[in-house]
């Protein structure tokens, strides 16, 4: 692949391309060894237009230690708010040269339209509420240290689906690789259309999380919600808020995830997001960085290969 814009393009022996390096990389970070040369000599441009302080700090982190010359964008200083465009925002960095571009968009769609103007690769860090591909592997990662597998589970991912674009890259990577997924949370958050995707849908928390492996926790994406439907806090945290109460349903042995930014006491009970029998949070953050120095990792053997001068054959 040329670029990672979602998960949608991915095959289930591409995810486990990544999962495996992504697995090496967290080994040798606990070591200590934490650095490498895989994107050495090549430049890697992050171009975050909406708030992060996971992804925007472990794609840093994750091309410095790989050796690239990491460049992050402070896009509310940049002459976008001058009116420039993000296509002519985007040629205009093009023109430096990058390797990698790392790009965070609040429209769904913004980074696949950016990939087909620019000559690098480009990383897609969360558009809208399309995509976030580098979110679901880095997911996959932490189920998979965590079970020991990473197919026939049973996962249920819940609050609000409708605007997350962490659901809908998870969904469509626990599903290629034949995991039984439940969605749960109020109908008014359940996106139109979603029984296509062959997934279960409850909207009753005790009853959706019988017996399930992983549960999934989602924020309430307000950024996203137009003035339409807002549920007051409180009833939403007594409905579907995780707390140890509705986890007891679970498998006694299922774990507890979260891609961050949380809010305690709206979608999940703080003593259990911090409950590190339960929760694998911190895990997911951990492997952050593992899964993105893979990804560009093989994004940049990809570059390399297509720019390798072609052998003449006398
Ligand atoms: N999970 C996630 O994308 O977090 P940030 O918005 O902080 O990057």
């Amino acid at each position: 692949h040329s670029h990672l814009l979602g998960i949608e393009p991915l095959a289930p022996h591409d995810i486990r391309a990544v999962l495996d390096l992504a697995d090496t990389y967290a080994e040798r970070g606990r070591s200590g060894a934490k650095h490498g040369d895989a994107l050495a000599g090549l430049t890697q441009i992050n171009m975050f237009f909406e708030n992060s302080t996971r992804t925007q700090a472990s794609f840093e982190l994750a091309g410095k230690r790989l050796g690239a010359d990491v460049m992050s964008m402070a896009m509310q200083a940049s002459s976008i708010k001058k009116g420039e465009t993000l296509i002519d925002t985007a040629m205009t960095l093009n023109a430096m040269h990058p390797d990698l571009l790392v790009v965070r968009h609040p429209h769904s769609g913004a980074v696949d339209l950016l990939a087909q103007k620019v000559n690098c690769a480009v990383l897609n860090a969360g558009d809208g509420r399309h995509e976030h591909p580098t979110q679901a592997l880095l997911d996959a990662l932490t189920i998979r240290r965590a079970k020991g597998r990473l197919h026939r589970l049973n996962i249920a991912i819940c609050g609000d689906i409708a605007h997350s674009r962490v659901a809908r890259s998870n969904i469509i990577l626990l599903g290629k690789m034949e995991n039984r997924i439940r969605l749960i949370g109020p109908p008014t958050l359940m996106p139109a259309g979603i029984g296509e995707f062959g997934v279960e849908v409850y909207d009753d928390m005790q009853k959706g999380l019988e017996g399930v492996d992983v549960v999934m926790m989602l924020r309430l994406q307000r950024e996203r919600m137009d003035g339409g439907f807002i549920p007051s806090e409180r009833e939403y945290y007594h409905r579907y808020g995780l707390d140890a109460e509705k986890l007891a349903h679970a498998a006694p042995d299922a774990i507890v995830m979260h891609p961050g930014p949380m809010n305690r006491g709206v979608e999940i009970d703080g003593e259990l997001a911090d409950d590190i029998r339960r929760s694998v949070i911190q895990q997911q953050v951990e492997m952050g960085v593992a899964v993105r120095m893979a990804a560009m990792d093989l994004l940049a053997r990809n570059l390399r290969a297509r720019r390798a001068p072609q052998s003449v054959m006398a």
